[in-house]
């Protein structure tokens, strides 16, 4: 379905008509090659759309803004590459076009933006030790110096602005209003593209700088399905058919086939989809499975897909409590058994350090003997690894043992980790396990 608004162009997907970004592979054929993807890419509206409005610009000199909005991973970087692909295939675009990439996460204010376009535009030497009273001033000296580098006509720019939202952070927003400024009163022919996955980035644009922009959006959305999704797995493993080994990739094909029918398969893919649908993700999970293939064993099992996804869904912070010495392990057990007292309520060192003497009093050997300050030194590396987080800001002047904490972690992370735990002593484990402190 494709709605048309007289100001904003907004596409959404419909399985039985149109389809953008991430909804590709659902209408490729995993036989399909690498090629015929891209063209089935640019045979797609929104592409056609957008090739459209940025050759109109290399070509006739119109200038033009839009702002390509997604979630992460949707494929705005995908879409725009392809595009532009297409589009450097004239010859007289692939002349005269100019292209400059900015990154609101690299080009972090105005000046550093500056500099960057003047250095994509090989402008430096022109640029030379002049000084600018503003930054429209040296702007438009930069987009003057090209107009005079060719006689008959000006050469256009094509702005591309990835992390758009970030740029509008940058003092007065001078530099999105310089952009639009130009694009919109016709100084010179540029086209500025923004990437940003902010649905509500013109709520951030101030009203001067909104008011030039020419609130054309391309929207990326995603309705993919499950089915969708493991055929796109089942896509992304596929070996095309003028795979050199011939009968290697039959086999392989069918394998991969196998494996996306398989019941344990299916679960595993089900919580990925369930989490995230975007394409990177996927990847790390199909790359992990694909490094667990050798020459012995020529395909992917189920099994390398659970491990895979065990992997990719593994806890950071469980895996970090498998690198702590006892004492630390011994001090997290203690707050978890006073966050099942007192309800999660916060503690300090003081009460952590009493939980554990009391384990100790228990208990009578003596090689959990341990001077105050050690243990002191303990807690304060389990803050350093942001384990535990102090309730109060950080220049609030309490006493470090009263000083009030509260756990990162929850029961099932900490149980987990002790069953990983590099030769835990029993007693310590049954101590984790024990209801009481
Ligand atoms: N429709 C698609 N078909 C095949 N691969 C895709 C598709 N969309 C995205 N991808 C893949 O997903 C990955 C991420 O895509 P891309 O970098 O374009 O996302 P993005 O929208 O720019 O994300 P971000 O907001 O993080 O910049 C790329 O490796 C790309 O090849
Ligand atoms: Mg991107």
């Amino acid at each position: 379905m494709v709605l048309l608004f007289t100001t904003s162009f907004i596409i959404l997907h419909n399985r039985s008509s149109f389809y953008c970004g991430e909804e590709l592979v659902l209408w490729v054929k995993p036989k399909q090659k690498c090629g015929a993807l891209v063209q089935t890419l640019l045979n797609c509206c929104i592409c056609r759309h957008l090739l459209e409005l940025l050759r109109r610009t290399a070509l006739h000199g119109e200038s033009n803004s839009v702002l390509l909005v997604g979630p992460r991973g949707a494929g705005k970087t995908m879409l725009l590459k392809s595009v532009l692909k297409e589009l450097l295939k004239e010859k007289d675009v692939n002349k005269t076009l100019m292209q400059v990439h900015l990154n609101g996460l690299l080009q972090t204010d105005d000046k550093i933006a500056l500099k960057e376009i003047t250095r994509q535009l090989h402008l430096e030497n022109v640029v030379g030790d002049k000084v600018f009273g503003s930054f429209a001033e040296n702007l438009a000296f930069l987009l003057e110096a090209l107009k005079k580098g060719d006689r008959s006509s000006s050469r256009p720019v094509l702005f591309l602005l990835d992390e758009f939202d970030l740029f509008v952070h940058h003092k007065n927003q001078t530099l999105l209003y310089n952009l639009f400024d130009v694009s919109q009163s016709a100084q010179a022919p540029i086209a500025v593209v923004g990437l940003t996955c902010r649905l509500d980035v013109l709520e951030l644009l101030e009203k001067r700088v909104k008011s030039r922009f020419s609130h054309r959006q391309i929207h990326l959305l995603s309705g993919a399905t499950f089915p969708d999704y493991v055929q796109r797995v089942q896509s992304k493993l596929w070996l095309p058919e003028q795979f050199p080994d011939q009968r290697f990739a039959h086999e392989w094909n069918n394998s991969v086939k196998a494996l996306c029918e398989d019941k344990s398969v299916e679960d595993a893919l089900q919580r990925h989809f369930n989490s995230s649908k975007d394409f990177r993700s996927l990847h790390v999970l199909l790359m992990l499975c694909l490094s667990r293939v050798t020459v012995a064993k020529p395909c992917i099992k189920p099994a390398d897909v659970l491990e895979a996804s065990r992997v990719c869904f593994a806890d950071a912070k469980a895996n970090m409590l498998h690198g702590l010495s006892i004492l630390e392990l011994c001090l997290i057990i203690a707050m978890k058994h006073l966050n099942d007292v007192y309800e999660g309520e916060p503690f300090n060192l003081q009460m952590v350090h009493n939980e554990f003497k009391k384990f100790l009093q228990r208990k009578s050997s003596t090689i959990y003997h341990f001077e105050p300050a050690v243990v002191m030194k303990a807690f304060e590396h389990l803050q350093q690894l942001e384990l535990i987080r102090p309730l109060d800001s950080p220049g609030a002047r309490t006493q470090r043992e009263f000083q009030l904490m509260r756990l990162l972690l929850d029961t099932s992370q900490i149980m987990e980790a002790l069953q990983k735990y590099p030769q835990c002593p029993t007693d310590v484990k049954q101590w984790a396990m024990s209801a009481f402190a």
